[in-house]
């Protein structure tokens, strides 16, 4: 059976890792976590985007050649994505030697199968999103309509795809499947794309303009345009070489989801499956748009010069709270604004909503059961775990993140609110409650073991950590949850899971 293939974009390696990338990685991460947690073989692709006039121009700036500003940068992404505590498969780099073999090898196919033709192209180009505009997007200050940065007006020689005469079966495929894009709001804005005529899509830049690319196989004088080389990256990282433990013959494309900001949501909606539809590849399955963290209501990116560091903000606060309050407070699909009262806010609920509940458990367990809960113990509130269960699963297969962790902390306000009702402490004062001061205990670290299941995809530090005080060998997954269960030993108190003072 093919794994559970999901990827993020690749990011430009002309920049330092933002918080706009790590929201991305960081959501992926939580996807592909959580699939491991329900039994699911999972492969997760990540990169970087290494070709491209940007990337020339910011090797220039630092006076260092592409190549070795790629080198550079790829390490940089991936040391930020461990230090965020990433469970990516495969790294990809779109100067890997492969990845350049194989963007070749489809470009001949799609060259001989008469996809590509050449025609002269006279339009502007923006060389900080690497695309062309026409006359009318540009307007008569000639700025990009993205980046609003000025174009530059180009004449040139230019190969271009076939992209229009696959508008229908796009259209097609978009309506038959209602769930490709998600969330609807952007699957509308495609098709509202798509209710123009399609344009075919320049695939090439001449070399004299810019030499840093892969070369055309059938044109030795232009490079692919940088957006072709990069989407097919997801192609190449589907396949694993010989050195990995799955053989040579192992490939996972299609990739079951995709994961890209609403910002590159046309080039993974229009350019990328028309561009395979051409190749005779599989369409990914899914495609989830995220929104954007905003800076007092504008994106936050490098160059508004607004954005906020993912590895500084680590090293205050630890991975954890990050993953969690970037996860837990944006809508999955929709905008959000960062700020440290938000925040603040976020993390505040973890300390007083499941870390009170986590060490109330644990120290009552200490003191009433010596730290050892007898096995076999009935426990209540099943209802109320299987309701929890059931709308986690159904909000994560929804992709809404959001709410999947919204339901996981409802259960702990719900277990610190039974605690106030059964007051174990009243219980431990009298024998003939030793029944229902077990049944109380056994509830409570029940529900706590499911918390670790559920938030372990966006707290694995944390997760992994209160397993461990809750007596357990390990984190369970949500197919041997009482096994883990049954085997628990005694449980270890200690400080706080979340300290309030690092705020
Ligand atoms: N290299 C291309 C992608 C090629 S994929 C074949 C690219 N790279 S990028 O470095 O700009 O990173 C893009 C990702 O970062 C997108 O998912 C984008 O939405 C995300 N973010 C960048 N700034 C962002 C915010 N302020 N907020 C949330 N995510 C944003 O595009």
């Amino acid at each position: 059976m093919k794994p559970y293939y999901l990827t993020t974009p690749i990011y430009y390696a002309s920049g330092e890792p933002h918080i706009g990338h790590a929201y991305t990685t960081i959501l992926t991460d939580t996807l592909a976590r959580y699939g491991r947690q329900t039994g699911t073989d999972v492969t997760f692709l990540t990169g970087t985007d290494e070709h491209g006039q940007k990337m020339k121009e910011a090797a220039a700036d630092k006076k260092t050649s592409p190549k070795e500003l790629a080198d550079k940068m790829a390490e940089g992404f991936k040391k930020a994505w461990i230090d965020l505590d990433i469970s990516f498969d495969r790294f990809i780099r779109t100067t890997d030697q492969a990845h350049v073999d194989l963007v070749q090898d489809i470009l001949i196919r799609l060259w001989e199968n008469k996809e590509i033709y050449s025609d002269i192209y006279s339009g502007w180009y923006c060389i900080h999103e690497e695309r062309y505009w026409t006359s009318r997007e540009v307007g008569g200050q000639q700025l990009c309509p993205d980046c609003k940065r000025p174009v530059e007006y180009v004449e040139e020689t230019n190969y271009f795809f076939r992209m229009g005469k696959y508008q229908e079966r796009l259209l097609s495929h978009i309506n038959k499947n209602p769930n490709w894009i998600i969330p609807k709001t952007r699957r509308n804005e495609v098709l509202g794309f798509l209710n123009k005529p399609l344009e075919d899509l320049s695939i090439s830049r001449p070399k004299k303009r810019l030499d840093w690319g892969i070369t055309l196989p059938f044109d030795e004088s232009h490079v692919c345009y940088v957006w072709v080389d990069a989407l097919f990256s997801y192609v190449t990282g589907s396949s694993f070489p010989s050195e990995s433990t799955k053989g040579p013959e192992y490939n996972c494309w299609p990739a079951d989801l995709q994961v890209v900001g609403k910002d590159i949501l046309t080039t993974h909606s229009v350019y990328w499956p028309t561009l395979l539809m051409a190749s005779n590849l599989p369409l990914p399955k899914k495609i989830l748009a995220h929104g954007w963290w905003l800076s007092e209501d504008a994106k936050m990116s490098k160059s508004m010069g607004n954005v906020i560091d993912p590895l500084q903000l680590k090293e205050q606060f630890g991975t954890d709270a990050v993953r969690w309050y970037l996860l837990r407070d944006m809508p999955t699909g929709s905008d959000a604004t960062f700020t440290k009262e938000r925040f603040n806010t976020r993390y505040e609920e973890l300390a007083n909503v499941l870390g009170n509940l986590a060490s109330r458990t644990i120290s009552m367990i200490a003191k009433y059961k010596l730290g050892v809960l007898p096995s076999k113990t009935e426990t209540d509130l099943k209802e109320e775990l299987k309701e929890t269960l059931h709308k986690f699963k159904q909000h994560m297969e929804e992709l809404q993140v959001h709410s999947a962790l919204d339901v996981a902390m409802d259960l702990a306000r719900k277990a610190n609110a039974y605690i106030d009702q059964k007051e174990p402490w009243a219980l431990a004062r009298d024998t003939a409650q030793v029944q229902s001061l077990d049944t109380t205990l056994a509830t409570l670290h029940r529900i706590l073991t499911l918390l670790t299941i559920l938030l372990f995809p966006v707290m694995p530090e944390k997760m992994s950590e209160l397993a461990r005080r809750l007596g357990l060998s390990t984190v369970p997954t949500l197919n041997n949850f009482d096994v883990i269960l049954s085997e628990r030993s005694k449980v270890e108190e200690g400080s706080p899971l979340f300290p309030k003072d690092i705020l």
